[in-house]
């Protein structure tokens, strides 16, 4: 593998001991995956932020790290963190684990990262641009920005994005390469996408299907870019998909001629039995939207659902600080408050202990959410439209 002069020095520690460990990963993870050089990333996004993810060992090493002056080079964001930063004590997150995480995000903020904590970070201030290189970690933003931009990331895991951060390049493998960005197999959609919950039941229904395999879609109608991020995200959480094509929608899908390939048909009774399937719980002691962090429009179309009603059962929606401010300014937050939910930023239903907070059973419109719900936060699952949700918690 070629380094430059620079990086060789880094490698021998002439900058310092945190840029040599840097750098030291990213060399061994560009062997292992045959990468010719090191590539400038744009932009960085770290997952493993939440102290329930990471635990007292994540926490040492950050602090420690932050300790001995890393600094990062490029711009960075972080994933949710295990709690909303400002009101965490009114949502009522247990104040030991609040510790934690604010001396996480500390140690995050030190080395210059931004504290913004969000898997949206497209939508809050870091936008890469089509074909830009860049290093992200959380799986829906790694979807969203290969496929929906066009910019070009590996799937990271926490500690090669901070790597990646702190030294300011990447190894050149993966999706950085043009060979690795063909579709293997063409999904033809037949079936009547209205909510974003559709997107999120084709999503994992096809995450299934290919595994980590770059699916291009057929017949998707004119969805929006909530319901392209619904669907991302729940393909990378039922399989490893990091870059899907749409026909007419994706910037990239018009560079390849798809006729030789597979092609799986997918309806509404393929549909209808994920729905089926995911649907673990009755009645939904909490509903949790906002997987990936809401846009301000599907706040803006809560708001609309649940304004002037009285929730019997709390609705949050999760979303980026950045959006809770534009949606407080708007009122959009004040109306969603008034009927007796909330706007929670920085955090999800994921990576938050919600178990610990006396939910049992969630209900969700993200096909990512349902995924992942049982088995991180042991609960039960209704996973549902929107309508629906409002519907139950009256
Ligand atoms: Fe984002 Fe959490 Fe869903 S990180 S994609 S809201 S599981």
């Amino acid at each position: 593998m070629h380094l430059t002069k620079q990086e060789e020095a880094m490698l021998d520690g002439e900058m310092g001991e945190v840029a040599q460990k840097s750098l030291r990963l990213l060399v061994r993870l560009g062997e292992i995956y045959g990468a010719d050089r090191m590539i400038p990333v744009g932009s960085v996004q770290v997952a493993g932020v939440s102290y329930k993810s990471i635990g007292d060992p994540g926490l040492d090493f950050l602090e420690d790290f932050a300790a001995k002056g890393a600094k990062v080079k490029v711009l960075t964001y972080l994933n949710p963190a295990g709690m909303d930063m400002e009101n965490w004590k009114e949502i009522g997150f247990p104040e030991e684990f609040a510790k934690n995480q604010i001396r996480i995000m500390e140690a995050f903020r030190k080395m210059g990262i931004v504290v913004t904590a969000t898997c949206t970070p497209y939508l809050a201030g870091n936008l890469p641009r089509f074909r830009e290189n860049i290093a992200w970690s959380e799986s829906s933003a790694v979807s969203f920005s290969n496929s929906v931009i066009g910019a070009r990331t590996n799937r990271e895991g926490g500690p090669s994005a901070l790597a990646a951060a702190l030294c300011g390049v990447t190894p050149n493998y993966g999706l950085h390469l043009d060979e690795n960005r063909k579709p293997d197999m063409v999904i033809e959609v037949d079936a009547n996408m209205e909510f974003n919950s559709d997107y999120g039941a084709l999503g994992y229904h096809v995450g299934k299907l290919v595994k980590n395999k770059i699916p291009y879609f057929k017949g998707l109608n004119n969805p929006n870019t909530d319901q392209l991020k619904a669907l991302g995200a729940a393909m990378a959480a039922s399989g490893a998909v990091a870059l899907y094509h749409a026909e007419g929608l994706t910037p990239e899908a018009r560079d390849f001629d798809v006729s030789g390939l597979e092609k799986v048909q997918v309806g509404k009774e393929e549909l209808k039995a994920t729905f089926d399937k995911l649907n673990t719980g009755e009645t939904p002691d909490i509903v949790i939207l906002g997987c990936p962090h809401a846009s301000l429009r599907e706040i803006s179309a809560l708001a609309d659902k649940v304004a002037g009603k009285t929730l019997k059962k709390p609705i949050w929606i999760c979303t980026s600080r950045v959006m809770k401010e534009a949606a407080d300014r708007m009122g959009f937050t004040g109306i969603i408050e008034k009927a007796g939910g909330r706007v929670v930023a920085d955090t999800c239903m994921v990576v938050s202990p919600i178990e610990d907070m006396g939910f049992k059973t969630t209900g969700v419109n993200s096909g990512k959410a349902a995924n992942y719900l049982p088995g991180f936060c042991n609960q039960k699952v209704i996973f549902h439209n929107v309508d629906e949700l409002v519907k139950r918690c009256l």
